[in-house]
């Protein structure tokens, strides 16, 4: 299924020599099936390990090795990609490409047709002109820990390109170690998140609260709620894709966390309001998704509670946890930060009655209404059904949708509350 940062871009897929470049087949394969065009170009160590024609198939267009043998006889193959190229992708890049990669030689097709893309700088509008770099380094331990390598890494990286891997485990020669190739599904990720670059979050902050917080009763009980956090990270994933730097804090989650995302992990509501409070002043857009208990026990007990012949009940006083949407909106009142506000309510009754008086209550931009009583949607579910509700009384219902389409609304529905810088 094409895929919406990769559909239509043309992908420059470098391939260098190494046991690595089977998996370069898969990669290029994914990249495919995302509505990439790839080009391949190959150094002639990559074609003993794996025949272009591999590659050929895979991307429907000739994997090209050769400078001097151009197709339509073009004598200059090295500039006319490099001109018509959205995403440059080394994979695997061996420790000789890396070199020579990092003192800017040109002696083959591959090396000669990136010494003409300039790599872009992520952080600028439109790149800078350039194009944005992937590369997966793959080689034998040993010459992955040398110096000499680590230094063209880190002169590439300097200039923006991004590294991926090399991952530990077991290599060619049979021992343990650094310098396995990522896999294809972790260079695919990380070409999406330097493609989201160019979006209109680019240069913002985005801080999403997820999943269900967990309130101590004793060392191996607590209380808490059915949130798997599917919800917040939904949030999150769209909002990198439109190009945010976006952290999560979050309780204890049933799903991993989205590549490129960080993740600040709490255990209680307190927690998650003092690391929300401590980022809310760099953030742009805070989104509270989780489901924070407004309570936890007075005391939570030393030792496991036991349970006494005859005792029919146990009492637990409960004690007030902050608000932490409140608390943000009295920070915001003294410094303007975060820029937009967005809650959640899940609500069992009186669905619009009640989120329009949290909207008001927290001083929020934006609530996104929940009614999670609804079979297959809310706590816990692949699909939800929201309506949102605009601080200027403006209300847009939802059909049930996937989390996914439901963020991608909810971001959509942000991005006009933001002023410009
Ligand atoms: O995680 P999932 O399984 O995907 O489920 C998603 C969800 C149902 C948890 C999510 O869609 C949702 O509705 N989240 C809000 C749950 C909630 O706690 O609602 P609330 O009405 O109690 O709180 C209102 C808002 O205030 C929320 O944004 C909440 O994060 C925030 N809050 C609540 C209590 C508190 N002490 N501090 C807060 O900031």
């Amino acid at each position: 299924m094409a895929d919406r940062l990769l559909d239509g871009q043309r992908v420059l897929l470098g391939v260098t020599g190494g046991i690595a470049a089977y998996k370069a087949a898969d990669l290029c394969s994914k990249l495919v099936q995302a509505g990439a065009q790839v080009d391949v170009v190959m150094t002639e160590a990559a074609a003993r390990f794996v025949a272009p024609l591999t590659f050929a198939a895979l991307s429907g267009r000739p994997a090209r090795i050769d400078m001097w043998s151009a197709p339509g006889g073009d004598p200059i193959p090295h500039v006319r990609m490099a001109a018509s190229t959205d995403l440059v992708i080394v994979a695997p890049l061996s420790a000789n490409t890396l070199a020579k990669l990092a003192l800017g030689l040109a002696d083959n097709l591959l090396t000669a047709t990136l010494l003409a893309t300039p790599i872009a700088a992520l952080s600028k509008p439109g790149f800078d002109g350039g194009v944005p770099w992937i590369l997966a380094p793959a080689m034998e331990s040993h010459m992955w820990a040398n110096p000499l390598t680590q230094a063209h890494m880190v002169a590439l990286v300097a200039r923006g390109a991004a590294q991926v891997g090399p991952g530990r485990g077991r290599l060619a020669s049979g021992a343990m170690g650094a310098g396995r190739m990522a896999e294809p599904a972790e260079i695919l990720a990380a070409a999406r998140l330097a493609l989201a670059r160019r979006g209109p979050l680019a240069g913002r902050r985005v801080l999403v609260t997820a999943g269900g917080t967990q309130e101590p009763l004793d060392p191996v009980r607590y209380l808490t709620n059915a949130s798997s956090g599917k919800m917040g990270l939904a949030l999150a994933e769209a909002a990198r894709d439109l190009g945010a730097a976006v952290a999560v804090v979050h309780a204890p989650l049933a799903v991993p966390m989205p590549y490129g995302v960080e993740s600040v992990p709490v255990r209680t509501a307190q927690q998650m309001c003092d690391a929300v409070l401590a980022r809310a002043g760099t953030t742009d857009v805070l989104i509270g998704a989780a489901a924070v208990a407004d309570f936890r026990p007075a005391e939570a007990a030393g030792q496991k509670i036991k349970k006494t012949p005859g005792q029919e009940e146990l009492l637990v006083r409960l004690a007030r946890n902050p608000d932490i949407l409140g608390e943000v909106a009295a920070q915001r009142a003294q410094t303007g930060w975060p820029r937009a506000v967005v809650g959640f309510a899940a609500e069992t009754q009186d669905l619009l009655a009640n989120a329009a008086a949290k909207l008001v209550a927290k001083r929020l931009d934006l609530i996104v209404a929940n009614d999670v009583t609804e079979p297959g949607s809310g706590f816990g579910a692949d699909d939800n059904r929201v309506t949102l509700l605009f601080a200027d009384g403006r209300q847009e219902a939802l059909p049930i949708m996937p989390k996914a389409e439901v963020a991608d609304r909810v971001l959509a529905a942000v991005l006009p509350l933001l002023q410009p810088d």
